[in-house]
């Protein structure tokens, strides 16, 4: 496997996206190799999983040890090109990122939001969803630019909301999509590529 597939995740909670991913990884259907992992909360679950799995680097970079946002994404970002990794996965990490990071890997960082985009961007994707009433949401594979949860997308999956729903049990059914869409789109990623026309991502060799 070539550099090119070498990712790097940024995580601040629980991790269920970076297991699934490296569970994808073991069983040979998500074709990348997790070099690094970085959290910016050092309880968040998955600097677990991530040592558990044998994440060959397994960051907790802490924002309070840093002048500003810039100063801290600058030392993210040397861990990441240290690291060597192609591409920045970011999988529940709810720090906004400066806009000098997101230009030194402009077009390489990619996303998941609990939302069908650009409906419910921001903190609360699935609880904005549920106040508002929508009777679909989802969930939203995308790549980052300086617009907050405002990049091209790359992928989506609908999800019904119940008239019984709580936030807790449609993020549950948002995330089992999330498990499913994430690893399959980093797969279409690095096996595929895509071009940027406008807004719009199209898919090479589908
Ligand atoms: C995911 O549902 C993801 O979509 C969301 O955080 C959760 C992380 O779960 N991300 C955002 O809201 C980003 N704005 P996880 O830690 O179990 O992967």
């Amino acid at each position: 496997m070539g550099a090119g597939n070498n990712i790097a995740v940024m995580a601040s909670g629980k991790g269920s996206n970076l297991q699934v991913i490296l569970e994808a990884i073991q069983t040979g259907t998500c074709p990348v190799h997790v070099r690094l992992v970085i959290s910016d909360r050092a309880e968040a679950g998955a600097l677990d999983i991530a040592r558990h799995a044998g994440v060959p680097d397994v960051l907790h970079l802490n924002p309070k040890d840093h002048a500003d946002r810039t100063a801290f994404d600058t030392a993210c970002g040397d861990a990441i090109e240290a690291a060597g990794c192609s591409w920045i996965v970011l999988a529940g990490y709810m720090r906004i990122l400066s806009p000098a990071f997101v230009q030194r890997f402009a077009g390489r960082i990619i996303n998941i939001h609990p939302s069908l985009l650009p409906a419910f961007a921001g903190a609360d994707g699935v609880g904005d969803a549920l106040d508002y009433g929508v009777r679909i949401t989802g969930c939203t594979v995308h790549l980052v630019d300086e617009v907050l949860d405002g990049g091209p997308i790359l992928a989506q999956a609908a999800v019904p909301v119940l008239d019984d729903d709580t936030r807790d049990s449609l993020h549950a059914r948002i995330q089992a999509e999330e498990h499913r869409l994430y690893p399959a789109t980093l797969k279409r990623m690095v096996e595929c590529g895509f071009t940027i026309r406008g807004r719009r991502v199209i898919w090479k060799n589908t």
